[in-house]
């Protein structure tokens, strides 16, 4: 249930646009948006309908041109590149769509990265992400050598090893099979339940999406909150 002051992503009026070959694009309209602590939120779209440039702004990877956004209490616009980077590190988990592992880093190389740029390994925790996306037999894989939803295990791995507030994921059933997808969504909503984690999830998975509290549409750059089923 909504609870007025308990937000940890705040979005107001927030628009995005970019300048290209034909002039400028208006990607994001008055996005207003409001995610409270421990809640899971769905946003859904056709393709191309700025899913991840609001995502990407939702977790301060990027800023917009117009309106503003608090995370975890912080206005993003009033912090430097380093002080948006240090909230990330602390307070956010990120899976790109793409994945972005390191292709030079083992999948155990890729989870404990997080762990390393926030000051300490602790080996015992990147044992037990591993465990948890069932991984461990691939722990000495290298990206190339891991199947697509081997690799968007890893990159969920290496999301949540920091134990994030908020877990941001861009499409992460995308490459998985029926069977791995509702593993990694049951692994989602485990985290939300035990931990509390904050999840925002990108997704054309409608299983998925039915799991949230709240699921809104992207739309003409618009975002609006979908009739509960
Ligand atoms: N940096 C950019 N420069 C130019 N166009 C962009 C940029 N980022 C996104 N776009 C365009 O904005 C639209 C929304 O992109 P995106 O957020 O990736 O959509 P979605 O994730 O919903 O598929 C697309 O038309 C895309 O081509
Ligand atoms: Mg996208």
């Amino acid at each position: 249930m909504k609870t007025e002051g308990n937000a940890v992503i705040r979005a107001r009026q927030v628009g995005k646009s970019v300048v290209g070959p034909e002039g400028e694009l208006k990607i994001l309209d008055a996005v207003e948006l409001s995610v409270n602590a421990g809640e899971s939120v769905a946003i859904v779209g056709a393709s191309g309908s700025g899913k991840t440039t609001l995502l990407g702004l939702l977790a301060g990877l990027d800023l917009p041109t117009r309106g503003e956004i608090t995370l975890a209490g912080a206005r993003l616009d009033r912090l430097d590149e380093e002080a948006r980077a240090t909230l990330r590190a602390e307070q956010v988990g990120f899976v790109f769509q793409s994945f972005h592992l390191l292709p030079a880093l083992t999948a155990e190389e890729n989870v404990a990265l997080p762990l390393e740029l926030n000051g300490g390994v602790d080996a015992a925790r990147v044992d037990e992400v591993l465990a948890l996306v069932g991984l461990t037999a691939r722990r000495r894989h290298y990206p190339r050598q891991l199947s697509g939803g081997e690799q968007q295990r890893v990159a969920l791995a290496r999301a949540f090893v920091t134990r994030p507030r908020i877990l941001f994921a861009d499409e992460p059933t995308g490459n998985l099979d029926q069977s791995t997808g509702r593993q990694i969504s049951d692994l989602l909503f485990q985290l939300n339940r035990e931990h509390g984690t904050t999840l925002v999830l990108v997704t054309h998975d409608l299983a998925l999406a039915r799991r949230c509290d709240h699921v809104y549409r992207l739309d003409g750059g618009r975002l609006r909150e979908e009739a509960a089923a």
